[in-house]
């Protein structure tokens, strides 16, 4: 399947998603969850189709997906690295742990490898503070992580290429 009909279908995923809702209003957030689980992320031509699907100004759109850190305008990287920044993991090391993993994967918080491996997102609170500090790969949670671990860690998924 060609990259225009692979778009295609998962336009027509998103427009069957919101023709479904019994209720519009009030359903942008749904709406946008479910649109960056099927396209990965949220550019600026995804956000102008579901305003005009909902029937609500671009600006709204936008407004929600810059203040969750959750959306993403930017496509992630393969594996997501998570790093708590909550204050239990902070007084705990996350901010040495952070500034490993930027410095080994040459990358700022927020932004992605140029191979598209690993995206580096620094969190407030994922809710395992007895676990701090706490970095998190896919969901996958690794607690009371030490900076020697940092390696280890990246290694995992790195290893296919071994
Ligand atoms: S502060 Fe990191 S899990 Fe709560």
């Amino acid at each position: 399947m060609c990259t225009n009909e692979l778009l295609h279908e998962k336009f027509v995923e998103l427009d069957t998603f919101i023709d479904g809702l019994e209720e519009k209003e009030g359903s942008l957030i749904t709406v946008l969850h479910k649109t960056q689980e099927i396209f990965g992320y949220l550019p600026k031509e995804i956000q102008l189709h579901v305003a005009r699907k909902l029937d609500i100004p671009a600006a709204k759109v936008n407004g929600v997906v810059t203040f969750y850190s959750y959306f993403t305008e930017t496509p992630r990287g393969e594996y997501v690295i998570n790093v708590c920044m909550g204050t239990a993991c902070f007084v705990r090391g996350a901010e040495e742990i952070l500034k490993d993993l930027q410095d080994k994967l040459k990358i700022k918080s927020g932004e992605t490898t140029p191979d598209g491996k690993f995206t580096l997102d620094a969190l407030r609170c994922v809710g395992a503070c007895g676990l701090a500090p706490v970095v998190m790969v896919n969901g996958k949670v690794y607690g009371r992580v030490k900076l020697e671990q940092v390696d280890n860690i990246l290694n995992e998924y790195k290893g296919e290429e071994a």
